[in-house]
């Protein structure tokens, strides 16, 4: 990622202080989001070099993960599967908890919105922690998807969401980091 690219990108996301909570920094996408260029930027740095890999299916995390990895699967011609909390998925899901800040929380995927043995990229707005993305990655694991990597447009390193993926053997891809978040 060269610095005029990461410029735009950090330059695009609003940061709102103290908010839900005192103490915390917020990095609010939306203005990614709204701003054509920047919303191209990230798409194309996710996209990265997955172009000719053959990806089958693109899983975006509900909800942010949604925005991005539908706009990624469709410059990779691939498909996009939903990976979403607990009770939204008409059809059998495959289901397992993960970790917030207060108690469990659960994600689900539809069985058959991947096939054994595809070619998956995960797709988020951002890893702060990884709990969401570890329960995605073991959401796909349970169907035997093949995981090819994990990308966020943002990494909070301080907290050890890529740590915590690469641990499980997922290859993760950031565009901007904010430090002491
Ligand atoms: C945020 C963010 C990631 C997740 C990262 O989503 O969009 O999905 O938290 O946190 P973690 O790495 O510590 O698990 P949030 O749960 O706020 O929901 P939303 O995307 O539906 O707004
Ligand atoms: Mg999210």
């Amino acid at each position: 990622m060269n610095t005029s690219v990461r410029d735009k990108l950090l330059a695009s996301i609003r940061t709102i202080p103290d908010y839900p909570k005192p103490g915390v920094q917020f990095r609010d996408i939306t203005t990614l989001l709204g701003d054509a260029d920047a919303f191209a930027t990230a798409v194309d740095g996710l996209v990265g070099p997955f172009a000719d890999l053959g990806i089958d299916k693109i899983a975006g995390i509900e909800a942010r993960g949604f925005i991005l990895g539908g706009a990624v699967a469709h410059r990779l011609s691939a498909g996009f599967v939903p990976i979403r909390k607990k009770g939204k998925l008409p059809h059998e899901t495959v289901r397992v908890a993960y970790s917030l800040e207060y108690g469990l929380d659960e994600m689900e995927m539809h069985r058959d919105g991947v096939k054994p043995g595809e070619k998956v990229i995960v797709i988020d707005d951002l890893i702060a922690t990884g709990g969401t993305a570890e329960a995605a990655v073991k959401l796909l694991r349970q169907i035997g998807a093949d995981i090819v990597a994990a990308c966020f447009v943002i990494d909070l390193p301080d907290l050890g969401g890529r740590r915590k993926l690469e641990a499980l053997g997922v290859s993760v891809r950031t565009l901007i980091a904010f430090e002491g978040d």
